[in-house]
Order: structure tokens, then sequence, then C-alpha cells
């Protein structure tokens, strides 16, 4: 399955585009990287040395909206505009030059990424879905993850005809699917669902719940299987774990026996690992943002804690206000940003994001 658009480029023509922007321009290899320039210079640059060297990739690009935004002393809008403000960027562009835009730069970080590597494109729902097939073709439909909600604001009760809007799009893509880089990240219990599924309280006031001592499924041998002080294990079942433990639990005071003799296993609420992390997000944007359209840092924060490692690097070429640089640099990764705006750059530069080399690849390099 293939979009068609005009003026599809074949991958080896902007293989060969790439491989004639590459110029003598010394890159550390050891450092966090800044770039001031076209994302597709930059990693055509990068391609020699960061080739397979990159395990992070999280990029919010322009989402084809055909407005301008802008930067002004006092606050950064994202569309209206005052005689002190400054141009952040424009994102104008036709849906096939966008959608081409996208593509050959997505081709690019492919081959930046390691083979453990993932990838996350924030997008918005209307032109999210194309954006989604090009990732297929880029990446190919076994490589897709997940298709992230995030709540991005509160709700919206302007009249109109259609339902509010609330949520944008985050697509999640492994370099090799089943090999990408997964730290099992928890997120702790709400209160309220804490008190819900935690709603007993023992007599030194530790909130617990209780589960049966044996889980679906029949052992036919082991020990699973066998009668525990001669408790039979109920039909269609298996002990949760070898029985000899249960005596064990027991004599901690971890089972609880109810009037009728029926044990249950106490599971402590202060015990709880968190729960796994679904994929409706609830992470809203700044309400004063330094810069148009810049992200939740904490969202941030979770995607680089979740897909990367500590000596991973982490590149997000559509920088922006460095949402990602600084929660990278944060969790001690090195990072690589990319922006061609002056004003993002400005931005970027006034953050805390550790040491890093600045390439100005449009002018000369510091
Ligand atoms: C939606 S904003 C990113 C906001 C960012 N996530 C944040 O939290 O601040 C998109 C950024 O992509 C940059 N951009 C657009 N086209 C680019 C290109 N070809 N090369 C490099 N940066 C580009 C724009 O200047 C803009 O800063």
């Amino acid at each position: 399955m293939e979009l068609i658009y005009k003026n599809k480029k074949d991958e080896k023509e902007i293989l060969k585009k790439a491989e004639n922007l590459k110029r003598d321009i010394y890159i550390p290899e050891n450092k966090s990287l800044l770039f001031k320039g076209d994302n597709f210079d930059a990693m055509s640059l990068l391609l020699d040395k960061f080739s397979g060297k990159v395990d992070l990739i999280y990029i919010d690009p322009p989402y084809n909206t055909s407005q301008d935004y802008f930067l002004s002393p006092d606050r950064a809008n994202s569309v209206s505009f005052s005689k002190d403000s400054v141009i952040a960027y424009s994102d104008r562009m036709s849906q096939d030059e966008y959608l081409e835009f996208i593509r050959q730069r997505l081709i690019l970080m492919r081959l930046l990424m390691s083979e453990e590597a993932s990838i996350y494109l924030h997008i918005d729902c209307k032109i999210g879905h194309y954006v989604k097939m090009i990732m297929d073709e880029v990446f190919g439909m076994k490589n897709f993850k997940n298709d992230i909600t995030r709540i991005k604001s509160n709700p919206k009760n302007f009249y109109r005809r259609a339902y509010g809007n609330e949520k944008d799009m985050i697509l999640f893509y492994a370099k090799n699917n089943g090999k990408n880089i997964w730290n099992d990240i928890r997120v702790p219990l709400e209160n309220d669902e804490l008190i819900r599924r935690f709603s007993k309280i023992d007599e030194k006031g530790r909130r617990y719940t209780t589960i049966p001592l044996h889980a679906p499924g029949e052992t036919l041998s082991g020990p699973t299987g066998q009668p525990w002080r001669d408790i039979p294990v109920p039909k269609g079942r298996h002990w949760r774990t070898d029985p000899k433990e249960f005596d064990i639990l027991d004599e901690q005071g971890r089972i609880e026996w109810s009037s009728t003799g029926n044990p249950r296993i106490k599971k402590y609420a202060d015990e709880h690992k968190g729960k796994k992390v679904q994929d409706v997000w609830r992470f809203k944007d700044p309400q004063n943002p330094v810069y148009p359209t810049e992200k939740n840092s904490q969202m941030l924060d979770q995607i680089i804690a979740q897909s990367s490692k500590e000596d991973s690097i982490v590149m997000d070429c559509f920088a922006g206000s460095g949402t990602a640089l600084k929660s990278a640099y944060k969790l001690g990764r090195r990072w690589i940003g990319i922006d061609n705006s002056g004003a993002a750059i400005e931005v970027i530069r006034k953050c805390q994001i550790g040491e890093y080399a600045f390439l100005d690849i449009e002018g000369s390099a510091e």
C-alpha cells in the first residue's frame, strides 16, 4: 500500500540529495549538538558519524495549518500578531509538498536511528492520518507501536457543528519491533483509584486488597497443581506460585483467612509499582508558553524515560523551544537539537541544557 501524491521522489533520489549536501564541517561525536538550519541539511551532515547511533527521536513538526506563528516579547501566542512580534515559523505548504517534506526527513531519521531506537511523531488529527501512512511506508507497518491520544487542552465549548477538539495524536514506531528500548515506566495510581482498589485497612493503618491464591488455567503436573494444606486447586485453575511460598506468606501474615477458611493473598497499596501507561495521555500544554506550540515538559520526560537509556542519544530535529532537549538533559541523556528558526534557537540557548556544540549551518560554525 502506498500513498500517491504529486512530486513524490524516489528514495534513491532523496539519498543522493543528502549525499550531495555533505560538506567538510567538524561535528564533535561525544557532545550534545545544536544545529541552526534546515533539518534535511543538518541530518545529511550527521549521516557519516551518527548513522545507527540515535536511540530516540521525538518530533513535533509544523502540522500544515496554513498559519504563521509569532513570538512577541510579552507572550508567545500561536497566531496573533502585534507590532513587536517576530515570526517564529511559518506553516504554509500544499498538502503534497507537506507530505513529501515530512517523508524526506523521516527517511534520513530512519538512517540515523539505532537498531533499538523508537520514534514519536506529534501531529494533529487533520493531517495525522496521512502522516501515519507515510510512516507505515518509511518504517514498515510491522514497526507501528501506538497511536497515542493526547488530551492537550480543556474542553472547547464554542459553537460549531462538530464535537469539540481536545486531543491530538502521537504516532509511535520502533526501528525494529520487539527490539526497541522499553523501560516499563509505571505511573502512580490516582488517589480515588487507590482508595477504590485498596479498600481495606489493616491494624497498622496500611491500605490493602486481597486476591485469590489461584489463577485461571489448569496445570496437569508440578507443584502448582497439587493441594496446599489439604485445600485442592479449584477446577480449571492453578496456584499462582509453588504452594511452599504460601507457607512463607502465611507466616508473614500476608494471607487473609475468611471465616469459612478461604485464604486470599494481601496486596498492599504502598507496595504497588504503579500502573502501566495506556495510550490516552493527559498532558496539557503550558498556559503561558515561551514559544508558540510549546509542548508539555512532563510528557517529554515520560517519553524519554520510557524509550531511552542513560547513554542514549535523543534527537528532536523540529526542536522549537527545546522542550525535548531540556528533558533529555534533565534525564542525563546526550541530545541533538535542530531548528531553522532564529527565534527558536534564541529561546533554546537560554535554557538549561548543559554543554553542547552549536553549529550554525546557515552561517559559520561556532
Ligand atoms: C511545532 S514547533 C515545535 C515546538 C516544540 N515541540 C516545543 O515544545 O517548543 C515546530 C518547529 O519546527 C521548526 N521547523 C520547521 N521546519 C523546519 C526545518 N525544515 N528544519 C528545521 N526546523 C524546522 C520550526 O521553526 C518550529 O520551531
